[in-house]
């Protein structure tokens, strides 16, 4: 241990991270151990530069940005079928797996636990996940197959995730035969000088590098070998916290099929031009999608002669990829987006500081960066009264909250 913490030691000298082990000798031999491994797995130059990314601007006005066209679901008139029937095909041929995003907590929701867990109110009181899974096996129904499932958790959440799914016996689902799990990674928090903070262990505080290492998550935990190897060539991911998403679409995958797309992305009219939702665009001539925290008023408000929005068309994570495609993003580093957020951590003294304002940066991937990969995808809009019930926040900010999911899915299945 002595020869290899001098190497660590050499590393962080090099890094201006030294601080790192100023309480290495208060800790427990387990607990060295894990700092020393999880040092070791460090690339400091990402967080060197992440850190100068922290001091620079985009300038956006260099990129050309234009609106995206799309296909609407309920105006394609005879082609509706058409689509429809080739996607059937597929679907009845076990080509479609289902992604579910659920790295996150329910922290925003005031929820102790997986976001997946949480309870909307239904009189079932059914959880996300539980929902999710009812329209997943409802939907393979009709098709004669049951709908591979993959689950992203992340290192915080997966153990509970995991707990969750097998008390309630996988919601009939069989784990390793059509339902997986896999972890999503992770970077370190760093401080407003660019050093790296520790947890209240000791060790590397360490955050969710956003879902936007989806790609590289299903390659290197051998999912997308797992896919092909079933015979699984397309892939829906969607987010866990949307109660109506409809991650089976024969219309949806028969556009991509017919079109010979890579990827085809659902999304629903933006409510209003401050909605928070990314909206599609192409950029640079690529597709693309801007976040909502990223997005400035004038384009957000823009409209066209007939007075539509002219970046509307919401992202809703809904989006279709071929395992191929998923491939070849996970090959290519995305960008890395800033967030400036509260985060205790245990000072050089050994001390444990809770701050009462934003201290350190947190680093997210954003899954939508890589669109730019493929030349050209698939862009469907459909009711948000049939695909789009997010639960993001408690009911007293009144949107997108339990009670608004509530009553969208309510609706829908006709509950009342
Ligand atoms: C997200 C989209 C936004 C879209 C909106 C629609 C991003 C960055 N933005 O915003 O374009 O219009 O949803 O509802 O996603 N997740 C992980 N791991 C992570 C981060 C997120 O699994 O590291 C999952 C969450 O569990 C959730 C989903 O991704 O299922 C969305 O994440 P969230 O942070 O809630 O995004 P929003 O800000 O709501």
């Amino acid at each position: 241990m002595v020869k290899r913490k001098a190497e660590v030691e050499a590393i962080l000298k090099k890094y201006g991270q030294e601080h790192l082990l100023n309480n290495f000798d208060k800790l427990d031999e387990a607990h060295k151990e894990k700092l020393l491994d999880e040092i070791e797995n460090i690339d400091f130059e990402l967080i060197q530069s992440l850190y100068e990314s922290t001091n620079k601007k985009h300038k956006r006005e260099d990129d050309k940005i234009e609106p995206m066209e799309y296909l609407d679901k309920y105006k394609l008139n005879e082609k509706y079928k058409y689509y429809e029937n080739i996607g059937k095909k597929a679907i009845k041929e076990g080509k479609l797996a289902a992604v579910t995003m659920a790295g996150g907590q329910g922290t925003r929701l005031g929820h102790d636990g997986p976001k997946g867990t949480f309870d909307i109110g239904l009189d079932s009181h059914k959880s996300l996940f539980e929902l999710l899974c009812d329209s997943l096996k409802e939907e393979g129904k009709k098709y004669g197959v049951t709908i591979p499932w993959f689950i992203m958790t992340s290192r915080e959440n997966n153990d509970d995730t995991i707990k969750f799914f097998e008390k309630n016996k996988y919601f009939g689902y069989q784990k390793d035969k059509n339902i997986f799990f896999f972890v999503q990674g992770e970077l370190p928090m760093i401080d407003t000088e660019g050093k790296i903070i520790l947890n209240e262990e000791g060790l590397v505080k360490l955050a969710a590098d956003g879902h936007g290492g989806i790609y590289e998550s299903l390659v290197k935990s051998g999912m997308t070998y797992k896919m092909k190897s079933m015979g699984i060539e397309w892939v829906f991911i969607g987010g866990v916290d949307n109660c109506l998403v409809k991650m089976v679409d024969p219309v949806l995958m028969g556009i991509a099929i017919d079109k010979k797309v890579t990827v085809a992305c659902k999304s629903v009219v933006k409510a209003n031009p401050h909605e928070k939702v990314g909206v599609f665009c192409k950029k640079n001539g690529r597709p693309n999608v801007i976040e909502y925290s990223e997005i400035t008023d004038e384009m957000a408000e823009a409209t066209d002669d007939n007075g539509e929005l002219l970046y509307g068309e919401s992202h809703i994570l809904c989006n279709l990829f071929s395992v191929e495609a998923i491939e070849r993003m996970g090959a290519n580093p995305l960008p890395y987006h800033v967030a400036f957020k509260k985060a205790t951590y245990m000072d050089k003294n050994g001390e444990i500081v809770v701050p009462d304002s934003p201290n350190a940066y947190k680093f997210e991937a954003f899954l939508f960066d890589a669109f730019g990969v493929v030349d050209e995808m698939a862009i469907l809009r459909v009711k948000r009264e049939e695909e789009f019930a997010p639960v993001k926040n408690a009911d007293s900010a009144g949107v997108d909250c339990p009670k608004t999911a509530r009553e969208l899915y309510k609706k829908f299945y006709h509950l009342d």
